[in-house]
């Protein structure tokens, strides 16, 4: 299957004329479609993109058609108010309709009536696109919000086909773009926390025109001083874990962790198993030795706070995280990214440039004003937040993508992985899953309350 093609994310989306931004949201529609048939295609069979390779996924299949059939319900029928073109094909791509264990048992769309039907639906895109109006006055226009929307939905959904990718058994399929690592670890940072002081900082956004409603709005939080680790926990610190017996101690684990831990008899990350000696990871479809200096990837929430009270430390919170990033106290301002307003290829791993993390070490011109590594990028990070919505909060334009899925089910993710494309993340953007996942790309820091604090 073929790389995809360098990442030119939209960093500038506020600044373009309307002609502008329709060139350029002509363009990221071309490039996540390039990146979805890349998923989808090359050795992969019929039978393998119909197959359900485990319940927590869908079938490749039922991935590509949705985005279509999403895309045909937000830029087709809300935003140029045309007409469904195939309405009794629409629930089968709802996903609140059927659960993800269920989708292999529906009349989907086989592999080419799904690929024909998303190309038509693209097709009258482009063509409804050269008429529309962004007119400021409409916020699902605005800005072009909803084509924006559209873009980063694909976008995700090529993560998550990603790790279907991963979990699926046999031959490896997915070409590595890059089989060594884009960026040699050059730069160790001289210290492994740095310290954020106490006081306010600007959370979320009510500027940024793709951000979505639950980045929304920007608001104050006043936070005590924390120390937060300069980069994400590595495999080799992990493993420190593993070797003092942390898996057996129930000292380290939530209650609900220890429940988990015990009940699923787990013992390492997912992907990870024994051979010669030594600990090894499978990675689409490759064995390989663990390496030291990457971070830890494929843990679930519970495993990642164990290691964090096992390590005297704790995972941050989501505000801490984003403070971490986004804070500039120089200019009392939050930052679009860690190092600035705009995105810079090379600054982190994001955009499936290569089907791995990078070492600590690497990307340090991704810094943070206050020197936190590699926020963006590498594995999603776990933060010790239940998924809320900010005071103020609007479900827009629908509740069933963040709103249904507030309270104390999920837990709250931060900074995108290396399978995350730079137009799909930001300092301000939040995901979330439940505690038990390991399947996606995650990882985590630490953070810690000072001593005199305590
Ligand atoms: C934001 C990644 C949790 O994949 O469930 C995809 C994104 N929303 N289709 C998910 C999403 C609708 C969502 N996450
Ligand atoms: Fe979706």
């Amino acid at each position: 299957m073929a790389p995809m093609s360098s990442p030119s994310p939209a960093h500038d989306i506020g600044a373009r004329d309307e002609d502008a931004l329709k060139e350029l949201i002509a363009g990221e529609l071309g490039a996540v479609r390039d990146r979805s048939f890349g998923l989808t295609t090359g050795v992969l069979t019929e039978d393998d993109l119909t197959a359900q390779v485990s319940p927590l996924m869908s079938p490749l299949v039922w991935d590509l058609a949705h985005v279509g059939n999403y895309e045909e319900l937000w830029l087709l029928r809300a935003a140029a108010g045309r007409e469904p073109m195939r309405p009794e094909i629409d629930h089968l791509y709802d996903a609140f309709e059927h659960p993800r264990a269920e989708r292999p048992a529906l009349p989907l769309l086989r592999p080419e009536e799904a690929r024909s039907y998303i190309g038509t639906v693209r097709a009258k895109v482009l063509d409804s696109l050269a008429s529309a109006r962004f007119d400021t006055a409409n916020p699902l226009m605005s800005g072009g919000f909803v084509y924006g929307m559209v873009v980063q939905h694909e976008h995700m959904h090529d993560e998550t086909m990603l790790a279907t990718h991963q979990l699926r058994k046999g031959a490896p399929v997915l070409l590595d773009p890059a089989a060594e690592p884009l960026q040699k670890p050059a730069e160790a940072s001289p210290v492994d926390e740095v310290f954020i002081e106490a006081g306010p900082f600007q959370m979320g956004t009510s500027d940024d025109p793709w951000a979505y409603d639950n980045e929304r709005p920007v608001h104050i939080v006043d936070l005590p001083a924390y120390y937060i680790d300069v980069e994400p926990v590595t495999n080799a610190a992990y493993l420190a874990f593993m070797e003092a017996g942390g898996y057996d101690d129930p000292r380290w684990w939530d209650p609900a962790g220890w429940e988990w831990r015990t009940s699923t008899g787990k013992r390492a990350p997912a992907f990870w198993s024994r051979a010669g000696g030594q600990w090894v990871r499978r990675r689409f479809g490759r064995t390989e030795p663990v390496p030291p200096g990457e971070p830890v990837q494929h843990v679930c929430w519970y495993e990642a706070a164990a290691y964090a009270r096992w390590a005297g430390k704790r995972l941050p919170t989501e505000a801490e995280w984003e403070k971490a990033a986004r804070w500039d106290p120089a200019t009392q301002r939050s930052r679009r990214y860690p190092w600035g307003e705009v995105y810079e290829e090379g600054r982190a791993n994001l955009g499936q440039r290569t089907l791995r993390p990078s070492e600590t070490g690497s990307y340090a011109s991704g810094a943070s004003a206050y020197g936190v590594r590699r926020l963006l990028g590498d594995v999603w990070e776990w933060t010790s937040s239940d998924f809320h919505g900010y005071p103020g909060f609007r479900s827009f334009p629908y509740k069933e993508y963040s709103e249904v899925f507030f309270g104390p089910d999920y837990k709250v993710l931060r900074g995108g992985s290396w399978a995350t494309h730079p137009l799909a993340i930001r300092g301000s953007f939040r995901n979330w899953d439940y505690p038990i996942r390991r399947q996606i790309f995650s990882g985590f820091r630490c953070a810690r309350t000072p001593e005199e604090a305590r």
